[in-house]
């Protein structure tokens, strides 16, 4: 069978994107990661792509007069790639309306909260300051709104008392890095549905608890 042809966009240090790799050098996963685009020549992620042998550009947004252009370079290349899903994976500039529905339920994103909680930047700082006992993260279709569309995947991770915002990231992104394929290989296998902004997906295991946090 085909295998989902990917498009991940990234600017940063490109660790979701090897969850991607990772998860597709498995002959049974259903996806392949066709091209990685980072809008930064320098992201680490880009040492990621080429290590695995993946096809990678680099479109800078500064090279561009405005966010159109920027996003009809980028539009072109991933079609060339013959990309079908676009994975947001840490990419940093916000895309226009225009473009996000060119890529409407072909286009999703990772973001380290449980969703609709804490949308935007800083969000294990807001967790802590917050006092909320889980926090995690989402898989989710993109919408226009920023963090915002119907969601695929979640986890949850416990907040921990002695937690400072660069434990509880690194204990969010060890479930990142679980969440993002799982959402990849259901979509690839056509179990995903967009019904009326909610995500319906056939056949999916319920998870098996509650949970306390703090126990006692
Ligand atoms: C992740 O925390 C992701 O949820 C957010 O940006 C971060 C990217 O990290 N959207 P990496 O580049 O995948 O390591």
């Amino acid at each position: 069978m085909a295998r989902l042809k990917l498009g991940v966009l990234i600017s940063g240090r490109g660790s979701n994107l090897q969850a991607l790799i990772d998860a597709a050098a498995a002959p049974d996963f259903p996806a392949e990661i066709a091209l990685v685009l980072s809008n930064r020549a320098d992201a680490g992620g880009l040492a990621r792509a080429a290590a695995a042998g993946i096809r990678q550009s680099v479109i800078s947004h500064r090279d561009y007069p405005d966010r159109p252009s920027f996003e009809a370079a980028m539009d072109a290349t991933l079609r060339g790639a013959g990309v079908e899903l676009i994975c947001l994976a840490g990419f940093m500039r916000l895309l226009t309306g225009g473009f996000v529905e060119a890529w409407r339920d072909r286009m999703i994103n990772i973001h380290p909260s449980l969703l609709p909680a804490f949308k935007g930047l800083d969000t294990h700082e807001r967790a802590l300051a917050a006092g909320v006992r889980f926090t995690g993260c989402t898989v989710h279709f993109v919408r226009a709104e920023m963090d915002d569309g119907p969601i695929i995947v979640q986890a949850a991770v416990p907040v921990l008392s002695r937690d400072d915002a660069d434990s509880l990231a690194a204990r969010v992104l060890e479930a990142e890095h679980r969440c993002y394929p799982l959402a990849v290989r259901l979509i690839a296998e056509g179990r995903v549905r967009v019904a009326g902004e909610r995500v319906e997906i056939d056949g999916a295991g319920d998870a098996p608890s509650t949970q306390l946090n703090p126990l006692d």
